[in-house]
């Protein structure tokens, strides 16, 4: 498999890959390879059906369909589709989904491995995503502040912590009162070994993490805005343009992302699939320090 990188820093793509097919064992893990290694890794000139998209997305984990049900796939409930079009007037699909730097399913005690998206139409101009590299962020802090985050845990919960107000194009997409309910407090620790590769990197400290466990709200939150202006920095940073039939994987254990607001009128759909991570693998902790007051939720 030939593989092109998507920047100097990190990402990769291919041509080569058809994965409509099953792929046999050594195929697949070559591409897995080339993901981890990658962080996102895109898979160029794809025609996918649901069921095919599905199913090559399952070889990767266990699905999780998202929240927002009222935007699942009609076919498949594992693919959410995200589209700005409208049918009869109602919206087909989730527009405006995850513009704020945050990394898939950090509100859920298992979180994403991966995201995958299937591009099916893309707007003429913009509707990148943006993409920072977390083991870079990481390494690059120094000892002290290494140090000091070494045991901190962050409370996350469902929600864009710079944008709570829902009528905002950049908060987190509007929950029903249902949905709501279902949303947990969930911890992660603040720098996680990755649990593929092992390296460390700087966790969801952009998006849904609200507070620390045992640190004030007010300390914890300038800590969390600290590490998130310091590990969304340009240099960090990886602007993807789609194309039709992309196939567009990413690593969440590894990465922030952003998706970008484009003009409403300028049709653009993608189907998603959110993979967890292996259940086995769990590292949040189950118990929240009584000093933390839970806030929007
Ligand atoms: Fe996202």
């Amino acid at each position: 498999m030939n593989l092109s990188p998507l920047s100097n820093s990190f990402g990769l793509e291919t041509n080569d890959a058809d994965v409509s097919r099953p792929l046999s064992g050594a195929a697949f893990a070559e591409l897995e390879r080339a993901f981890f290694a990658g962080q996102v890794f895109v898979l160029r000139d794809q025609r996918l059906t649901p069921q095919q998209f599905v199913a090559f997305a399952q070889r990767l984990g266990p699905p999780e369909p998202h929240v927002i049900d009222q935007f699942h796939h009609p076919v498949d409930s594992n693919i959410l589709i995200l589209s700005n079009r409208k049918k009869d007037g109602q919206p087909i699909g989730l527009a405006d989904a995850g513009t704020y730097f945050h990394t898939d399913y950090s509100y859920l005690q298992v979180p994403a491995r991966a995201t995958m998206l299937y591009s099916v139409e893309v707007p003429a101009t913009g509707g990148n995503t943006l993409f920072a590299n977390q083991y870079a962020a990481y390494d690059d802090l120094g000892e002290n502040m290494k140090q000091k985050i070494a045991p901190l845990v962050a409370v996350h919960h469902y929600g864009n912590r710079k944008e709570m107000n829902d009528a905002s194009r950049v908060a987190a997409s509007p929950l029903t009162p249902e949905q709501k309910a279902k949303m947990p407090l969930i911890t992660h620790p603040l720098v996680r070994a990755h649990p593929v590769t092992g390296r460390k990197a700087l966790y969801a400290v952009s998006g849904s993490s609200y507070g620390i466990v045992g640190m004030p709200e007010d300390e914890a939150v300038a800590l969390l805005d600290e590490l998130a202006a310091h590990a969304t920095q340009p240099k960090y940073v990886l602007s993807y343009a789609y194309r039709v039939g992309d196939v567009v994987i990413w690593d969440n254990a590894s990465l922030l992302h952003s998706a970008t607001l484009t003009d409403p009128a300028d049709p653009r759909t993608l189907w998603r699939v959110t993979i967890k991570e292996p259940s086995t693998k769990l590292d949040a902790l189950e118990v929240l320090a009584p000093t933390y007051a839970p806030g929007v939720m």
